[in-house]
C-alpha cells in the first residue's frame, strides 16, 4: 500500500504528539504526584452542621498528623462559615470545606488554592502559609443571586 508523503509525517506527528502528552501525564502523577482534588470523602448535606468537624467551624491545632492544623469551612448561599479567620504564619494548615446546599467555589486570592464544592462531598488542600497579610476568600463557582457577595476572609498573623 502506497502511502504519501505528507500522510506519513502527519501521521508520525500524531503518534508523536501523542506520545509526549502521555508523558506529560505519566511523569507529572507517578514522578511529581499530581492527582486530581480528591472527592474520596462524602458527607450528607443535610447533616452538616451536627457533623464533625463541620459543626465546629474555624482553625483547630491538632497533634500528631502531618499538619499543625484544620482550618474548616462550611459554605452555604451565600457565605462562609468562618467569615474572617487568623491562621498564624508558618503553619502548616489542611483547609476542609464542605457545602449544606449548592456547589460553590472556594479560591483564595494570591494563593494556589481553588477548590469546587460540592454538596456530600468534603474538598481539602494542604498548604502553608509563609506570607502575612488578608486573603480574600471567594466564591467562583455561580451559585445564584449572591454569588457576587460570597466572600470570606484569611489573616496571617505573625506568632
Ligand atoms: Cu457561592 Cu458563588
Amino acid at each position: 500500500m502506497h502511502i504519501h508523503k505528507f500522510e506519513k509525517i502527519w501521521l508520525i506527528f500524531g503518534v508523536a504528539t501523542l506520545l509526549v502528552f502521555l508523558s506529560v501525564v505519566g511523569v507529572s502523577a507517578f514522578y511529581l504526584g499530581n492527582q486530581p482534588p480528591s472527592c474520596l470523602a462524602t458527607i450528607n448535606p443535610e447533616k452538616v452542621d451536627t457533623t464533625a468537624p463541620f459543626d465546629q467551624p474555624g482553625l483547630k491545632k491538632v497533634e500528631g498528623k502531618e499538619w499543625d492544623y484544620e482550618l474548616v469551612f462550611v459554605a452555604s448561599a451565600f457565605r462562609y462559615n468562618p467569615g474572617e479567620v487568623e491562621v498564624p504564619i508558618g503553619a502548616k494548615v489542611k483547609v476542609l470545606a464542605t457545602t449544606k446546599d449548592v456547589v460553590h467555589g472556594f479560591s483564595v486570592a494570591g494563593t494556589n488554592i481553588n477548590m469546587m464544592l460540592e454538596p456530600g462531598y468534603i474538598s481539602e488542600f494542604t498548604t502553608t502559609f509563609d506570607k502575612t497579610g488578608e486573603f480574600l476568600i471567594l466564591c467562583n463557582e455561580y451559585c445564584g443571586a449572591g454569588h457576587h457577595m460570597m466572600t470570606s476572609k484569611i489573616k496571617v498573623v505573625e506568632k
